[in-house]
């Protein structure tokens, strides 16, 4: 199977944030970040896999600085690093205030999707070609999150194991 480039998949959503996207401090609520970062990040790996996608897990939602209602957030998704069945998108959320134009870096997350095939099993992926010096390191950190993913799964079943569970 043929590569592809990040930037043949990479995908922006825009949406402005208003009353009913709020939380009872009056910021944007966090579910309503994780919900549009779950959309960019799969419709990018549609883009990559050309096939309908699942979101398997979430490993990181990082909440840098509240979103304030009535600004403009863009969720920008790549995907990082791509394995058998499975991938890794980065999505970058940034929030404008469309008064002042200032730009601020609000949330980051981490999401594996898994590609299916028409009968709704994991099915295989094209690798990702990484060229720029940007892809190869958001690449090489993936690989370091699944590891680490991998190495806590199979701590549990060892762990598990032992206490006879
Ligand atoms: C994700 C899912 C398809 C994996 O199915 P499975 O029977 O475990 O399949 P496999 O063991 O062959 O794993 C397939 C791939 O998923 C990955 N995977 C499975 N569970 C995962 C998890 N929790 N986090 C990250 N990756 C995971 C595996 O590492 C494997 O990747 P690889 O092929 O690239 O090496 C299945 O668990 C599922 O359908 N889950 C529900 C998804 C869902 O409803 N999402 C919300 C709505 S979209």
């Amino acid at each position: 199977m043929d590569g592809k480039r990040p930037s043949q998949s990479s995908t922006t959503l825009a949406q402005v944030m208003g009353i009913g996207d709020a939380n009872s401090a009056g910021n944007v609520h966090g579910g309503t970040v994780m919900k549009l970062c779950d959309e960019a990040a799969g419709l990018a790996a549609i883009k990559h896999a050309r096939r309908r996608v699942v979101t398997a897990g979430m490993d990181r939602m990082d909440f840098h600085v509240p979103i304030r209602i009535g600004e403009l957030v863009t969720f920008a998704a790549t995907v990082n690093a791509a394995w058998r069945t499975s991938m890794e998108i980065g999505v970058r959320v940034e929030a404008e205030d469309p008064r002042t134009g200032e730009v601020r870096h609000t949330n980051t997350a981490f999401l594996t999707m898994v590609a299916l095939d028409d009968d709704g099993h994991p099915a295989a992926v094209p690798p990702v070609l990484a060229t720029t010096p940007d892809e190869q390191r958001r690449m090489r950190e993936a690989e370091l999150r699944r590891a680490n993913r991998l190495a806590e799964r199979a701590e549990i079943v060892a762990h598990r194991a032992r206490e006879g569970e």
